[in-house]
């Protein structure tokens, strides 16, 4: 009795444990309400449930790799998390899928927690019913928030007109004033005190035409101060693009990472646009517009004519499938550009300076935060349809942020570079309790910033 007894236990356990490793299998453990956000906040840009976009269609996919490839999810959390890393251990379906899909790459995800996953993988598999679409309203309406440096402008410039015509509405009304005193003067004839020629107007009134004049020239000069501070200077530089590329669809709607067209900004200096080839590992299989999103004005139609220049400008053949071989490079307007004689390096901010960047920023800007280092610059490009400078880009905007930046002593680079500065300065300013900001360790040196 006893014995059946444990033996009961025991099978009640193994079932238990049987029925969790199952679940697991299938992902139903997940919860797939929180799996949906996830999908679509890291995974819609290349992956949709029902259809292929840039990588296989997902519904589904767990049982599918495990009937077709005998795979686990241990094998979908290592792909997910990092499909190269996987790759390049030899795995073989890895490489097989790889191959398929032309070796276009996925991003990886080093972020995304096991939960997540399992999260993602349990919307895969039990997709919630759709709801009823609310947001999708609200979406144009956010466009007012995108470029605030633009109202302080146009108010300065609306304040100066009110000015102005202020200024004419009183010349005119004097004006007036002494045409009427010379008619009222050409009437009566007699009263001797009145003006009676125009000398005596001008002695008169020389000091209202004075006043006049001083006034002039110093809005004058001031409009000339202006001129020249802003020589060079060209914040909110916002020129047509060749094809109408729209960071708020990429970046915004579609949450692509900056860096994945961007690559080369943590490598190096410059921060190239992407080639042509980028944008076809997304866009020969995304030949038209789809996104609920239309900016006011814009229709489907307009889209799907910018995405068939991609097509021109490659030479791809989309009834074929194939390449003609005509292609044609676009010619990118470039917005930022530095006189020849500055030396600004991407990877340093990007990469040494990330943390500390960040931080700093949304130190200053609490309500205002920022989640990609290149924000701080750059400002909000993922709500821009067309990208214009966020900020005015002058040699005073380096110093004032390298003054103001607490560096991260912690990041692997500078731990090592200025372990014996850091010493040196804790003991040299005790009261800062050791912060060190970006001019401390030669931010501000004309070297550092000029060839
Ligand atoms: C930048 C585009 C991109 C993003 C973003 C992306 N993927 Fe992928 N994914 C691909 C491509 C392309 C493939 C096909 C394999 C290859 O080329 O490496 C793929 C393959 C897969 C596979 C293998 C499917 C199969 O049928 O074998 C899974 C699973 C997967 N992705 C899950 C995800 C999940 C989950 C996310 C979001 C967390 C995600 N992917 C985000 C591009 C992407
Ligand atoms: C899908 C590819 C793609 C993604 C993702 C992307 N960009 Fe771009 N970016 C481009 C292209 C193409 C251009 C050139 C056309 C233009 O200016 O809009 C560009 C231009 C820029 C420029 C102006 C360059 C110049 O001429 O001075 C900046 C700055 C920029 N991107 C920053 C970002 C930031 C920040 C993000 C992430 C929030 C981002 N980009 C995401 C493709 C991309
Ligand atoms: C510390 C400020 C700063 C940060 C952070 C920053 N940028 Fe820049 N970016 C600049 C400056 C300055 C230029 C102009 C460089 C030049 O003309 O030599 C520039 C230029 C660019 C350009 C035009 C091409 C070029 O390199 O000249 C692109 C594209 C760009 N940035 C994208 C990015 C992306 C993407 C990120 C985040 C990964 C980023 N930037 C982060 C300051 C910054
Ligand atoms: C990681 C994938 C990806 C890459 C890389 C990519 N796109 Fe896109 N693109 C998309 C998605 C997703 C959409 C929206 C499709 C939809 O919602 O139906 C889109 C839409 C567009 C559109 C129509 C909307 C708009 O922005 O005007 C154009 C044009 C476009 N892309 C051009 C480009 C160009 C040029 C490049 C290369 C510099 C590029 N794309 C690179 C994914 C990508
Ligand atoms: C948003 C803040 C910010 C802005 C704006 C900024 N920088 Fe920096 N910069 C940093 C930080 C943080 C570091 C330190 C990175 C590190 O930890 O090494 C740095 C480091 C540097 C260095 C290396 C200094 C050294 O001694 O190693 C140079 C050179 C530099 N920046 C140039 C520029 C130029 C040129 C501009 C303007 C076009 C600029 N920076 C704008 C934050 C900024
Ligand atoms: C953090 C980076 C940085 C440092 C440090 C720096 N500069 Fe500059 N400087 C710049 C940038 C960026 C510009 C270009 C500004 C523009 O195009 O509006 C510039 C422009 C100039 C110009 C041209 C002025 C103009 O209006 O065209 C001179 C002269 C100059 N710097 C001298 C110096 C001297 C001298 C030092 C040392 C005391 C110094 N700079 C330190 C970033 C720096």
């Amino acid at each position: 009795m006893i014995s059946w007894r444990k033996h009961y236990k025991k099978g009640l356990i193994a079932i238990g444990l049987l029925l969790s490793t199952s679940a697991s299998i299938y992902g139903q453990d997940g919860d797939p309400k929180n799996g949906e956000k996830l999908f679509k906040a890291n995974c819609t840009a290349c992956h949709a449930l029902d259809k292929q976009v840039v990588g296989p269609a997902l519904k589904g996919v767990v049982e599918r790799l495990k009937s077709e490839q005998g795979l686990d999810t241990a094998w979908l959390h290592k792909w997910i998390k990092d499909n190269k890393a996987l790759r390049a251990s030899g795995d073989k379906y890895a490489n097989e899928v790889f191959e398929k899909f032309n070796k276009t790459e996925m991003q990886v995800f080093p972020n995304l927690a096991d939960k997540d996953i399992d999260d993602i993988l349990a919307y895969t598999t039990n997709p919630p019913a759709p709801e009823p679409e609310k947001t999708a309203e609200a979406a144009p309406g956010t466009e007012a928030t995108a470029a605030p440096a633009n109202n302080t402008t146009s108010s300065i410039v609306i304040i100066s007109l009110l000015a102005i015509a202020g200024l004419l509405v009183w010349i005119l009304i004097k004006l007036r004033q002494l045409v009427k005193m010379g008619q009222s003067e050409d009437l009566a004839g007699l009263n001797e005190s009145r003006v009676k020629s125009f000398s005596e107007i001008y002695e008169k009134y020389h000091y209202i035409g004075k006043g006049l004049l001083a006034v002039l020239a110093i809005l004058a000069t001031y409009g000339v101060w202006n001129w020249i501070m802003w020589i060079g200077v060209y914040k909110g530089y916002k020129p047509d693009q060749p094809i109408y590329f729209s960071h708020k669809i990429h970046a915004g709607e579609n949450k692509i990472d900056c860096q994945l067209c961007h690559s080369s900004a943590k490598y190096g200096k410059v921060s190239e646009i992407p080639s042509m080839n980028v944008c076809m590992n997304c866009h020969r299989t995304i030949s038209e517009y789809n996104g609920k999103y239309l900016e006011p004005g814009k229709d489907k139609a307009f889209y799907d004519g910018e995405i068939k220049k991609i097509y021109e400008h490659t030479g791809w053949d989309s009834e074929k499938q194939q390449y003609t071989g005509k292609t044609s490079p676009v010619e990118w307007t470039r917005i930022h550009n530095m006189p020849d004689f500055v030396y600004f390096n991407h990877s340093q901010h990007v990469v040494a300076g990330e943390q500390a960047i960040i931080n700093s920023f949304n130190k200053k800007n609490p309500d205002n935060k920022i989640d990609v280092v290149c924000k701080a610059c750059h400002g909000k490009i993922d709500t821009m349809n067309v990208v214009q400078m966020a900020n005015d880009f002058t040699m005073g905007w380096c110093i004032e942020c390298h003054r103001t930046t607490e560096i991260d002593m912690n990041n692997g680079y500078n731990k090592e570079y200025f372990k014996n500065l850091h010493e040196k300065l804790k003991k040299q300013y005790p009261q800062d309790g050791g912060k060190i900001t970006v001019d401390a360790i030669g931010g501000l040196e004309c070297g550092k910033c000029h060839y």
